[in-house]
Formats: structure tokens, C-alpha cells, sequence
């Protein structure tokens, strides 16, 4: 069933108040999920947020033969000794993660097929880093039409030295899971360094792989055999784009908003940015307190960067914030070329923004914006126009929230929550 989200703006007020919690972060409980058929016991994961992406991955896994159990926020996950490795084609589309299950499958069965991973549509995302790193470590691969068939010598990866051209998440956590069960040592150069990876990359560690330079861009991976839990579960980290986006709500519409449950370390970039642009905020061990400002907030530039650099997660939600900043603000999104298509809907709200190409806008503000029909066109930008309906004056409709539900878990409760007249419809 299709539903919308129906809001009422506040039309520039801040009148938002009280706590809104931070629940796990998807793109570390993806990752383990996956990582879990590196293990011959079973991998127990909490602060699991409860939202479609989940359901996806564990249906996939399941498919391959392992055994995921979920109950609210936790996750138990058996991998299979054997498994017929084919993904199917219709689930791997439904996301991009499932391209992370490459890794371990890979090494823990000696091949895998799969077509080319779904999720947002925000750039052409290939696959090519992961094919050449696999190909290193002796791997060698076909394609047909539709499917990507990857297979081991002997059933096994070997040791590598691999240099990322770009620091890529994906690729970073794949090889790194793959390595673990290489014969040999595996160095990742230019190694992305996401608090995801590096949650990630410790627990494998406190599991027997030998995993050195977490946190840095030089990781390497001495190979070994499968792992054991022994019962150690995993916590996912709080999602620090679910953070970010909450902070820059309560920076445009809050009174006195505090974000709990979260990681102030992880969002580092965007609150040097908010800071700079006057945004008042208090930062505590887990939660972060922004109050109404006394004065219009100020322009500032941003450009997307790897972590610790600004999240291009967090573009959108800080695109809305710089709508109603004074002056002019120059968006710089170095990372995926289709991640700035939706300023062409702020426009229509009212916003004063000019693209000067795919990667580069201009944003003059301060522009009050008015309320609009819109479709969600991704995950993040979805919850920025969630953001936008909020803060413009009238009513605005966010068609098909299926892809904010992917990410994000119940949105409209916790919203309600800190006064967003907020309604989850059937369309
Ligand atoms: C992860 O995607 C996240 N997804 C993305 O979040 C996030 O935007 C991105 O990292 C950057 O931080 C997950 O973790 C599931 P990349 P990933 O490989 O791993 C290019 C969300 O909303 N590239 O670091 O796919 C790629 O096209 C999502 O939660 C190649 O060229 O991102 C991009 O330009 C959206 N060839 C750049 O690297 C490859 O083989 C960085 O992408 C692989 C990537």
C-alpha cells in the first residue's frame, strides 16, 4: 500500500520541544548482518532500528540459506556451512547494501552471482572497485545479461595490496570481511573510515579476525578462519544522519529540541558548520540541545567529503537549513553527480537556489517557503523534504515515503513527539 505524508508547516515559527531519540544506524546494522557469514556461530546484534532495509537484507540472507530472528531491535543471524550462492534478482535490487554481501560470501564460499545492487538512485553507483579488488585477491569474474559471476581459486581469496581510487564505504567494508578469510595479508590503501567501519572492523577483532589501522586509511588484514561470537553481541551505533537531520530541524523550527541517544563525536563536520552559521547548540556526552536563535543565521559554503569530512547523507537536510540562512551558500556535492536533483522541488516551495551543474548550487537565502505536493525522490532527500514541509508555511504532501521507511524508523511518531503536525495517509 502507498502513503504519504501529510504536514501542516509552521511557517518559520520555532515552536518545536522537548527529546527526540536517535535510533541505530542502518548503514552499520546492514553491514554486520552481512558480515555475519564470516562466522560459524551465531551473530547477535542490538540496536537494530526497525525499518524496511532490514527486512530487506534479512529476506535476501534468508534466501541464501541463513537464519535471521527478529525481535524489536535485535537481530539473530546463523549463517549456513553451505549455501547455493546465487542472489536473487528482484531482492538484491531493492537495495544497494546487498553489494556488501560480495565480501563474505565470497570468501566464506568461493563465489558468488549477483545482478547490479538497487538503491537510491542518486548517481550511477558501479561496481567496479569491488570487481577489481576481488580480482586481486585472485578472484576472476564473468558477466552475462543480468548477473555478475565472481569465483575463487580453490574455493579461497589470497592476500592483497589494494589501492581504493576512492575511498568508497562499500567497497572498504567488503574487502575488509573478505580478507578476514583470505590466505594471507590484505592491505586496503585510501580505506574509507566511516564510525561504521571502524564499529564494524572492532568487533570483528573482539572475534578473532586480525584487522589492524581501524580508524585509519591503511587497513590490514591478516586472513584466518571463520569467526566466533561466542555470544559477544554487536551494538549498532547511532545513526549520525538521523542526527544531523533532526539538529537541522531543531535549528530551523525548535524552541528547545534535544537530540538523544546519539554520538555528538560523529557529526563533528556539521556542527562546525552550524556553529559557524550562528546556530546555538550544547553538546552533551549523548544528546545535543539546540535553543531558538536570538539572531537570522549566516550563510556558510559546504562541500561533501568522506568521514570525518560532511556527510553527503547530510546534504540535503543542510541545503533546507542554508534556504533560510542570510546571504549566499555555495553546495558543493562531490560524490554522487544525481544528489542535487531535488533543489529543483525546494524551488517550486519558493527557494532561491541556482545550479550551476550536476554537483554545484548556489542557495540565496533567507526565502520563507511554501507548502507543495512532492515525491520522496531518495532516503535522505526524502526526510529533507520532510524538513522543508515543515518549516514552510501551508500544507505539504511527501508522496511514496516507502523509500524514507527504508531508512528511517517510524519518522512521524518521534516528530509528533516534539509538536510536527505530522499524518501518515494512504494514498
Ligand atoms: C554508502 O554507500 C552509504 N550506503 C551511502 O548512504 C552513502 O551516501 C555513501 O556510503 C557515502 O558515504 C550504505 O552504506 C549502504 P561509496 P556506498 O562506495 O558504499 C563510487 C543512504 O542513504 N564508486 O562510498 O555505495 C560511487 O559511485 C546511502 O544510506 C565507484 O565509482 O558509497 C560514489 O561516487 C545513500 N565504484 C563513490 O564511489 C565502485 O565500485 C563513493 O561511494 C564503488 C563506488
Amino acid at each position: 500500500m502507498k502513503e504519504s505524508f501529510v504536514i501542516n508547516g509552521l511557517g518559520g515559527q520555532h515552536t518545536l520541544n522537548g527529546d527526540i531519540p536517535v535510533r541505530g544506524a542502518k548503514n552499520d546494522a546492514l553491514k554486520i548482518m552481512a558480515a555475519s557469514f564470516l562466522f560459524k556461530d551465531t551473530v547477535a546484534i542490538t540496536n537494530v532500528p526497525d525499518i524496511d532495509d532490514i527486512g530487506a537484507l534479512s529476506a535476501l540472507m534468508q534466501s541464501l540459506g541463513a537464519r535471521v530472528a527478529r525481535a524489536e531491535r535485535r537481530v539473530e543471524v546463523s549463517a549456513p556451512t553451505e549455501t547455493d550462492t546465487t542472489l536473487d534478482r528482484v531482492m538484491t535490487k531493492k537495495f544497494r547494501a546487498s553489494v556488501v554481501l560480495m565480501g563474505p560470501v565470497l570468501a566464506r564460499y568461493g563465489k558468488i552471482s549477483l545482478p547490479h545492487p538497487g538503491g537510491c538512485v542518486i548517481g550511477a553507483r558501479p561496481i567496479d572497485l569491488f570487481l577489481r579488488a576481488f580480482q586481486k585477491m585472485g578472484a576472476t569474474y564473468s558477466i552475462d545479461d543480468e548477473y555478475y559471476h565472481i569465483e575463487t581459486k580453490g574455493g579461497k581469496l589470497h592476500g592483497a595490496d589494494i589501492f581504493l581510487d576512492i575511498a568508497s564505504v562499500g567497497v572498504t567494508e567488503t574487502v575488509m570481511m573478505a580478507a578476514t578469510l583470505a590466505e594471507g595479508t590484505t592491505i586496503i590503501r585510501n580505506a574509507a573510515m566511516e564510525p561504521e567501519i571502524q564499529n564494524l572492523a572492532t568487533y570483528l577483532v573482539a572475534c578473532g579476525s586480525r584487522v589492524e589501522g581501524v580508524g585509519t586509511p591503511t587497513l590490514t588484514i591478516h586472513g584466518g578462519d571463520v569467526l566466533e561470537s561466542k555470544g559477544l553481541e554487536y551494538k549498532v551505533i547511532p545513526d549520525r544522519i538521523e542526527t544531523g537531520s533532526f539538529l537541522v530541524l531543531a535549528a530551523l523550527a525548535g524552541d528547545e529540541v534535544r537530540v538523544t541517544d546519539c554520538d555528538p563525536s560523529h557529526v563533528r563536520a556539521l556542527l562546525s558548520l552550524l556553529e559557524q552559521a550562528g546556530v546555538q547548540f550544547e553538546v552533551g556526552e549523548d544528546a545535543i540541545t539546540v535553543r531558538k536563535p536570538a539572531v537570522p543565521y549566516k550563510a556558510v559554503n559546504v562541500k561533501t567529503h568522506e568521514y570525518p569530512g560532511f556527510a553527503t547523507d547530510l546534504q540535503a537536510p543542510m541545503t533546507i537549513f542554508l534556504t533560510q540562512a542570510d546571504g549566499e551558500s555555495l553546495v558543493f556535492e562531490t560524490m554522487f553527480e544525481g544528489r542535487l536533483n531535488y533543489t529543483q522541488d525546494l524551488i517550486k516551495m519558493g527557494a532561491d537556489i541556482t545550479m550551476f551543474d550536476p554537483h554545484r548550487v548556489m542557495v540565496r537565502g533567507p526565502k520563507l517557503l511554501t507548502g507543495r505536493e512532492l515525491d520522496g525522490p531518495d532516503l535522505r532527500a526524502g526526510f529533507a523534504y520532510i524538513i522543508a514541509g515543515i518549516i514552510a508555511k501551508k500544507r505539504s504532501v511527501i508522496y511514496n515515503v516507502s523509500h524514507i521507511d527504508r531508512g528511517y524508523e517510524k519518522m512521524e511518531e518521534r516528530l509528533r513527539a516534539i509538536g510536527v503536525d505530522i499524518t501518515r495517509v494512504a494514498e
